[in-house]
């Protein structure tokens, strides 16, 4: 599979956020990619290519680094190694002069390829859980180890980069740009990415034919069916390769034909793009198609 190569985004860990927007694209920001940031990461061969990183135009400190190459497997891609481990993890809230006690020491492990689920009822937990597992939040107490690397302690920026290059989300709600084409939404991930501009067109229209939308790719959201929508969610969520899809109740707004779609969807990119998936549902007609399931009851899995 032909794979692009990515300058190394050599920055100081600590520059401020600002100076990698400087001179990146001007899009409003998407739900689940917060902060851009500046910042030291290194994307780890996956499986056998190598994936060196790119440096973020405009970045500031760092800028002309030479590109790194990765020759050696991260430990955590060894067969049979967790790509996500969660070791007791608690997370409180503070409400009304009182901590909230929202996930209660919670262990778990996602194996790369595997689809993973979290079921249960609204308010158990799940979001509040899935959203560290993409280091958009960190545990009060517990670790998470993602391809061996400690988010539970990584900075902002550092996590921000790690989502950027490594991580995918979608949501029950699409989260598209309503005035950009389903291509055009694609992209804006590869941009983000700082993925090559001459590498956007194969790999845009690659990402929406994998799953069924190579026709409409000049369609805006509004033009489209919630399944489509969600579908060019998705391929905007795998555009940049990531080794891990992130899905927060995404069959939820849809009906159980484009829900079906949705997940048929979802195994194909496991084999095809090399993904490892885990999602939210409270959906019991969907589970069967789960590698695993974790049923969460108040904060806990039981
Ligand atoms: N930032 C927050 N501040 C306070 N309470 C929160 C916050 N995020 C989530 N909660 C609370 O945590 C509980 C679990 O929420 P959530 O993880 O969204 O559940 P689920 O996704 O299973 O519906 C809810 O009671 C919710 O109100
Ligand atoms: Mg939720």
């Amino acid at each position: 599979m032909k794979r692009w190569f990515r300058k190394h985004p050599s920055g100081t860990a600590d520059a401020p956020e600002e100076s990698l927007m400087a001179g990146e694209i001007e899009q409003p920001r998407l739900i689940g990619e917060p902060v851009p940031a500046a910042g030291t990461n290194e994307r780890k061969s996956k499986g056998k290519e190598t994936e060196p990183l790119a440096s973020f135009e405009g970045e500031g400190p760092g800028i002309g680094e030479p590109h790194q190459q990765k020759s050696v497997e991260s430990a955590s891609d060894a067969l049979g190694q967790p790509i996500l481990a969660v070791n007791d993890v608690h997370r409180s809230f503070p409400v009304g002069g009182s901590e909230l006690h929202v996930l209660k020491g919670i262990r778990m492990e996602v194996l790369p390829g595997q689809l993973v689920m979290l079921k249960g009822r609204s308010g158990s937990g799940k979001t509040t859980l899935l959203n560290m597992l993409g280091g958009l939040d960190q545990p009060t107490k517990g670790e998470i180890w993602f391809r061996g690397q400690p988010l539970h302690k990584l900075s902002d920026v550092k996590r921000t980069l790690l989502r950027r290059n490594q991580i995918g989300f979608v949501f029950q709600a699409y989260a598209l740009l309503p005035l950009l084409s389903a291509r055009e939404n694609v992209e804006l991930s590869l941009r983000m990415a700082a993925v090559p501009a001459s590498e956007w067109k194969a790999r845009v229209a690659h990402c929406l034919e994998l799953v069924g939308l190579a026709k409409r790719m000049n369609h805006r959201p509004s033009e489209l069916s919630g399944g489509e929508q969600q579908r060019v969610a998705i391929a905007k969520a795998i555009a940049h390769r990531p080794h891990l899809l992130l899905a927060d109740e995404p069959t939820a707004n849809l009906d159980s034909q484009m829900g079906a779609q949705v997940m048929s969807v979802f195994r194909n990119i496991i084999e095809s793009e090399q993904v490892t998936i885990c999602m939210t549902t409270h959906d019991p007609t969907i589970l069967e198609v789960a590698d695993h399931v974790y049923e969460m009851v108040d904060g806990k899995f039981i």
